[in-house]
């Protein structure tokens, strides 16, 4: 059995194992699984350990531990450039995150073209690093607002990126196209909160990417299609940045439309 996984904690709420068995169903790849497994933080590299002796090919990273698993493999490029890993192959000891890849090709299935564009990214904790180090590289320009600024100043710094940290209020003024929401802000169970300020207007018109994909359609998505805007939630980007790990692991094209379309029945339900 080949066998592949999450670690996290807590882990119960993951979407990964659905998407990613389904995904081997799909393919007839009846010799591998995807576990759900329940790592508490002051055992990471003992688990990690463990992992991999037993076999395992490899594992995806979520909270708390993206972080916390870099010393204990080999960073690409790309996890040291975010500072994270969500995605570890046992074979190679290689650490990669596939967070900044999936959000680009989830925008990119919407038809988002972000070279040019002004774009306003909400947060500074690692999903707004993903995102920032992505948009970046495509070319985009970037103004970052963030409850605590100088946390937005310190993520410009460490990533080297040409972007400036502002007010809600300042990035209204200067106008934008596209919001990208990178707080846990508005997710179920809080899904009346949003991390757009309700006494800043939204521009009319602009596209809200929300990376919350609990609830499906969040209150800050509904602010924006109330100016008229559109707006993505954040399911897409989970599948995508699966889908980019499965074919590390696997070496075989990933279903994305099947890990989708399980990724919705398991929210659904
Ligand atoms: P992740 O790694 O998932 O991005 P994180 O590092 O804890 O998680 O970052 C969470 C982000 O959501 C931060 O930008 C945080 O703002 P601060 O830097 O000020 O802490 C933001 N955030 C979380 N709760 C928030 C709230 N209630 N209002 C506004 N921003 C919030």
């Amino acid at each position: 059995m080949n066998k592949v996984g999450v670690i996290g904690w807590p882990i119960e709420h993951s979407l990964s194992p659905v998407m990613h068995n389904a995904a081997f169903q799909a393919l007839g790849m009846t010799d591998w699984l995807y576990d759900r497994i329940a790592v508490p933080p002051d055992i990471v590299r003992l688990s990690l350990r463990e992992l991999r002796d037993h076999g395992y090919i490899g594992v995806n990273v979520t909270v708390p531990h993206k972080q916390a698993v870099m010393p204990f493999v080999r960073p690409d490029d790309v996890a040291r450039a975010i500072g994270a890993v969500n995605t570890i192959d046992f074979r190679s000891g290689v650490g990669t995150n596939t967070d900044a890849d999936g959000f680009m090709r989830d925008l990119q299935a919407h038809g988002m073209d972000v070279a040019g564009r002004r774009v306003v990214v909400l947060g500074a904790g690692g999903a707004a690093r993903a995102a920032v180090y992505a948009l970046a590289k495509a070319g985009a320009q970037i103004a970052l607002v963030n409850r605590t600024f100088e946390r937005a100043e310190r993520l410009i710094a460490s990533l080297g990126v040409d972007a400036a940290a502002v007010t809600a209020e300042t990035a209204a003024r200067a106008a934008f196209d596209l919001l990208v929401n990178c707080t846990s802000v508005g997710m179920a169970p809080h899904v009346e909160a949003s991390p757009w300020p309700e006494d800043v207007a939204l521009p009319e018109g602009v596209t809200v990417y929300d990376m919350v994909y609990r609830p499906a359609r969040t209150r800050l998505m509904a602010q924006v299609e109330a100016r008229g805007g559109r707006a993505i939630g954040g399911l897409g980007m989970l599948v995508r940045q699966g889908a980019a790990a499965f074919a590390l692991w696997t070496g075989v094209e990933p279903p994305t439309d099947v890990m989708m379309r399980a990724g919705e029945g398991a929210l659904a339900r």
